[in-house]
């Protein structure tokens, strides 16, 4: 049986900082090496947003002017934006575009599965839920718009990686310092949306 863990560093500054989860700092990593966020305002979209961390520090860095949406199928209160309390496997593009008020400049996905402990089970789960992610984003993301979507290490990344590269001038692949050692997660990173012709 696995043993609780005790809090790292990282889960306890986020409680100092107020924020509900350590994966905030993933996401202010990727931000202050890859500029996804748009700048005094802008359309972000959060697929995956329960308990609120990252949609938190995007509406600190936003201000006022943010229009936020946030998605998940666990209930966020006291939610700073648009929250859709749905799966994200269910959610039409027009359900975002409507509260964002047009194209979003930014669509992020944190999206993970209750983990079943077997990696390939979880990688197949995890690679269906980005899947969604990108098809998103491709619909409702500005020309030159940015998207970051969370992935698990296994045998879709590659093809996965070559297909967010048929819509995005720049694709990475980050490890987070705050991601968990242990952790099969990455992020990628990709900018300079291309709308596909027609
Ligand atoms: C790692 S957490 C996200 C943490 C969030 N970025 C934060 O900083 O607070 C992963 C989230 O994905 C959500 N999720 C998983 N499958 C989903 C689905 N099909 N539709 C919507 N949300 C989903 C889970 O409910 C969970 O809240």
């Amino acid at each position: 049986m696995s043993q609780p863990r005790t809090p790292d560093h990282w889960s306890r500054k986020a409680k100092a900082e107020g924020f509900p989860a350590r994966s905030v700092y993933k996401l202010e990593e990727i931000e202050r090496r890859f500029h996804v966020l748009p700048r005094g305002g802008g359309r972000v979209v959060d697929l995956g947003c329960c308990p609120g961390s990252w949609s938190a520090w995007v509406r600190q860095q936003g201000g006022p002017r943010l229009r936020l949406v946030g998605v998940d199928w666990q209930p966020v209160p006291n939610y700073p934006g648009d929250f859709v309390e749905r799966s994200v496997l269910e959610v039409e593009p027009e359900a975002l575009l409507l509260p964002l008020g047009g194209p979003a400049d930014c669509v992020l996905s944190d999206m993970a599965p209750f983990t079943t402990g077997n990696r390939f089970t979880d990688h197949c789960v995890q690679i269906e839920l980005a899947q969604r992610a990108i098809a998103l984003a491709r619909a409702i993301l500005r020309p030159g718009g940015s998207f970051v979507t969370k992935l698990f290490e296994g045998q879709e990344v590659n093809a996965y990686v070559a297909d967010a590269k048929q819509s995005f001038g720049e694709v990475k692949r980050v490890k987070p310092d705050a991601t968990r050692d242990e952790s099969v997660e990455l992020f990628l990173v990709c900018k300079a949306f291309r709308p596909a012709p027609g």
